[in-house]
């Protein structure tokens, strides 16, 4: 026997040891390179020495043999070491959907704006359209067709911040939401059924209850026929609608340029239901805003026959409604923006 024989037999046991050993696929293809592949591995190096054989057919068959047995000895190594690594993966990807979810927080809308808009929903309800205005307003609709003529004390007490545009003192961030009902007045006839909610601007200093930007709903209603008992019945139902059954509402005099009578509206406080507290300075009641008949200068500065028709307009703070409805008791809170104070609502 040629040391041929040996050789291949040496290189059969040792290629399947080496194939066996292999932790890694990659180990494994490097050991298959080293005895398998090409002229320069282990089996392509016999197979070369072959033609110097005396017996060559034999030599060829031991040789076929033992690439054989390699082969099948790489073959089977692979599919153990790739059925591990597919093991392996899924056990590292599992995804277990028993886990509970991932927790996130759906924000909600601001107070203010939920009670802005449940607000147009009661007023939507009685057979009224939603009208807006401009925040940047001009001294007209503000003040002059509101029957404030220039100097008039009243305009004083709105503390107003002009704007520097056009005339001095002429354009102006709205004080309130009156001036919308002389632009819907402006626009069209009556019957004119109009709310106007919207943000509202004041030099005012920062209290409890004042912020010098806030929101105000204004209604306006225009028809043959209108009478103060017709406001005091719509407020009355917007109360119940938004505090229930056993929330009053009561009238007392007051003064508005642009409107004769006036009245101040109030409701039962919420919070110790007309027993008397510290948020009702113990009144029992808490004012909500102004309201009363549309004074007929208003009606001939819009051009509306103050013979044949009467209306009656109110307004009131949103903000302070809602620091009612929640008990709020600095309106700071509100605007702040801290989401720990507003997750509360
Ligand atoms: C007015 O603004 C009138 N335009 C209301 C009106 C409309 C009367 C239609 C007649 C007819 P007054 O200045 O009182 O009125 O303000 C109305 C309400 O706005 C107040 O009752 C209060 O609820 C709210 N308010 C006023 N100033 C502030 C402020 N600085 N911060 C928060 N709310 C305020």
């Amino acid at each position: 026997m040629s040391q041929f024989f040996d050789d291949t037999e040496a290189v059969r046991v040792e290629g399947i040891r080496a194939a066996l050993g292999a932790e890694t696929i990659d180990a494994l293809d490097t050991a298959f390179r080293a005895y398998l592949k090409g002229k320069s591995s282990r089996a392509g190096e016999l197979k070369q020495r072959i033609k110097h054989e005396l017996d060559r057919a034999a030599a060829g068959r031991a040789l076929d043999e033992a690439t054989k047995a390699l082969e099948a000895a790489f073959a089977e190594r692979r599919a153990q070491l790739e059925t591990a690594v597919q093991a392996a993966s899924l056990v590292r990807d599992r995804v277990d959907l028993t886990l509970p979810g991932r927790d996130y927080r759906r924000g909600h809308l601001h107070p203010v704006t939920r009670i802005w808009r449940e607000l147009e929903d009661v007023f939507v309800g009685l057979g009224y359209k939603v009208a807006e205005g401009p925040e940047v307003e001009l001294d007209w609709y503000n003040f002059e067709a509101l029957n404030f003529p220039p100097g008039h004390p009243a305009r004083a007490m709105q503390d107003t911040l002009y704007v520097r545009l056009g005339e001095p003192e002429q354009v102006l961030l709205r004080t309130h939401t009156s001036p919308v009902q002389v632009r819907v007045m402006e626009a069209q006839q009556p019957p004119i059924y109009i709310v106007a909610p919207g943000r509202v601007f004041r030099r005012d200093t920062l209290d409890a209850r004042h912020s010098p930007v806030f929101h105000q709903i204004e209604g306006l209603a225009v028809d043959e026929g209108i009478t103060l008992g017709d406001l005091l019945g719509t407020i009355e139902a917007f109360v119940h609608a938004l505090f229930g059954p056993s929330i009053a509402s009561r009238f007392l005099p007051s003064f508005f340029p642009f409107t004769e009578p006036s009245v101040e509206f109030a409701m039962t406080c919420v919070f110790c239901e007309g027993a008397g507290c510290g948020v009702c300075s113990k009144t029992g009641w808490v004012e909500l805003g102004g309201a009363g008949m549309v004074d007929p200068n208003v009606f001939a500065a819009v051009g509306i026959d103050a013979e044949r028709y009467t209306g009656f307009a109110f307004g009131f703070g949103i903000d302070r409604l809602v620091q009612l409805l929640y008990g709020v008791d600095h309106v700071k809170n509100l605007w702040d923006g801290d989401v720990r104070f507003l997750r509360q609502f």
